[in-house]
């Protein structure tokens, strides 16, 4: 056993929870995995148990130490990202769920949002929070746990409304991030990207907004401190005599793809990246300027360091791409992901045919919580290999509607575009990805930024990494993609996945 010192970061995402400990090169020395069920009592719906990803968080951190032979007393500090939105109400005492969790890909309270835009809230919205107003983000999500939860699963003695038991901040809200760092101190906090996502918080004003928690009901009682994403106060540490056995600072939390966008080291105004999950998300930095989007974008935190000002971001939130390859899995088309590349590659083209995933409404920039996936131009002769082509190219194709509206938001044109996550693995994924957006692709060593990004956020803050220049030195290129498709052919195509994407649209009824 060796004392050299080192960070973990949990990375809390949709389909599964990873603990990855990274050394100063940002090099991954441990890494330890496990999925949690997907549950969908109905349409439309998705819940996640909070208490399954608290465990699984507890067994990937054991498990990855143990297996890389690392003592928690070597972690010189624990970084927390999450998948992001997803909201959970707890009671405070018992640490016990009041609902299950509703994922950000929940779309229950579609009805609720539409009503907010028939009530012309949908302005105010935008001009607090830089969101859209939709059912994606925690305020309508909290409105309904708070509305639904039922009372008779807390103890006997605490069986008034669940609303009420809020006001009296003794049922918490928090998105993943404050719930697993309330499981790791006892704090309740969260961090200023992850507050950004809840619809409830002034983004400019840096505060939770009075005005949106009164129009949904949330009382500021069971509202989380916010705190910087990398904070040199620490927002607390993990009990010594608990699961882990050591005293570590838990000192940084950045949303997952804010955490990818720190991962990436695109610390200046202009840098971007797009991460590939279940869905991906493409965010470019804008400095300390909150740029409003005119073409369909979200202004969101990027960043903040203790004592900086905020940094932020325009990003393009696109729900479903991995996904849809699930999807072909689900539905029994293919066995695996991995076959996606081999398929595809043995068609020339999708001949004709489209597949827009809006699987759970589309995201940037359509803003559609009705569309639901559409398969287009279909023939006789359309065969499975083409299906899956037409998943791989959807994937491109809506990082490229999301690319032309940042472009025109930001005036700046993309020469190259940092990639990463699981899916860009798949080499025929990112050649696609060059050439359907003509711009050049770039996949670093470390894929896993998403992790890296929030070890990254807590070394800093106490201290083990000094300066970004350090983490700008850790960031290498595995390999670049150059785009090898006529642009004219490429605008040909796209143009045909924009009809199709209108096709998808508005199709869902109650
Ligand atoms: O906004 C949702 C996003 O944070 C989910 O990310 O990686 O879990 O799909 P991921």
């Amino acid at each position: 056993m060796t004392s050299e010192q080192f960070v973990g970061a949990i990375d809390q995402g949709t389909t599964g929870t990873r603990f990855m400990v990274f050394d100063h090169a940002g090099q991954v020395v441990a890494n330890a995995y496990e999925k949690h069920e997907q549950i969908y009592p109905q349409p439309g719906w998705v819940e996640h148990d909070p208490v399954e990803i608290w465990e699984n968080t507890k067994s990937v951190m054991t498990d990855a130490l143990s297996e890389a032979g690392i003592d928690a007393d070597q972690l010189a500090a624990i970084g927390v990202t999450n998948q992001r939105e997803t909201t959970v109400l707890w009671d405070r005492d018992s640490g016990t769920p009041v609902h299950e969790a509703l994922v950000w890909q929940d779309r229950r309270t579609t009805d609720r949002v539409e009503e907010l835009q028939d009530a012309g809230m949908a302005g105010t919205i935008r001009e607090k929070t830089g969101l859209e107003a939709d059912a994606y983000f925690s305020a309508t999500k909290a409105e309904w746990i708070l509305e639904n939860a039922d009372p008779m699963k807390l103890e006997p003695a605490k069986q008034q409304s669940v609303r009420d038991r809020a006001e009296e901040g003794e049922v918490l809200f928090g998105t993943i991030d404050t719930w697993l760092i309330h499981k790791l101190t006892g704090n309740h906090i969260t961090d200023v990207t992850n507050a950004s996502r809840t619809m409830l918080y002034d983004i400019h004003d840096a505060d939770w907004d009075d005005e949106l928690l009164e129009e949904f009901g949330v009382p500021e009682a069971c509202l989380p401190e916010v705190r910087p994403s990398s904070d040199d106060d620490y927002y607390g540490h993990t009990d010594p005599d608990g699961f882990l056995g050591a005293e570590v600072p838990v000192a940084g939390a950045l949303g997952d793809q804010q955490a990818a966008l720190f991962g990436q080291t695109c610390f200046d105004a202009g840098d971007a990246k797009n991460t590939y999950g279940t869905g991906s998300f493409f965010l470019m930095n804008t400095g300390e300027d909150a740029v409003e989007s005119e073409h369909g974008l979200l202004t969101t935190v990027a960043f903040q360091r203790s004592g900086e000002p905020i940094n932020y971001a325009l990003e393009g939130s696109i729900f479903i791409t991995g996904a849809a390859v699930e999807f072909l899995e689900d539905i029994g088309l293919i066995k695996s992901a991995a076959q996606t590349a081999e398929l595809a590659s043995r068609v020339d083209s999708t001949d004709g045919v489209y597949f827009v995933p809006a699987l759970t409404g589309l995201g940037a920039p359509h803003w559609d919580g009705r569309a639901r996936g559409t398969i287009v131009g279909m023939t006789r002769g359309t065969k499975k290999e083409h299906i899956v082509r037409a998943t791989l190219e959807a994937i491109a194709y809506q990082t490229r509607d999301v690319a032309e509206a940042m472009e025109a938001d930001s005036g700046i044109e993309m020469g190259s575009l940092r990639v990463d996550g699981g899916a860009v693995k798949n080499d025929f994924l990112c050649q696609l990805q060059a050439d359907i957006i003509g711009s050049e692709i770039v996949r670093p060593e470390v894929d896993e930024t998403t992790a890296l990004g929030s070890a990254y956020a807590a070394g800093l803050a106490v201290g083990y990494w000094e300066t970004v220049d350090e983490l700008r030195d850790n960031w290498q290129i595995d390999r670049e993609f150059e785009s090898e498709m006529d642009p004219e052919d490429a605008d040909r195509t796209y143009e045909r996945w924009s009809e199709a994407v209108e096709r998808s649209r508005g199709w869902a009824r109650d």
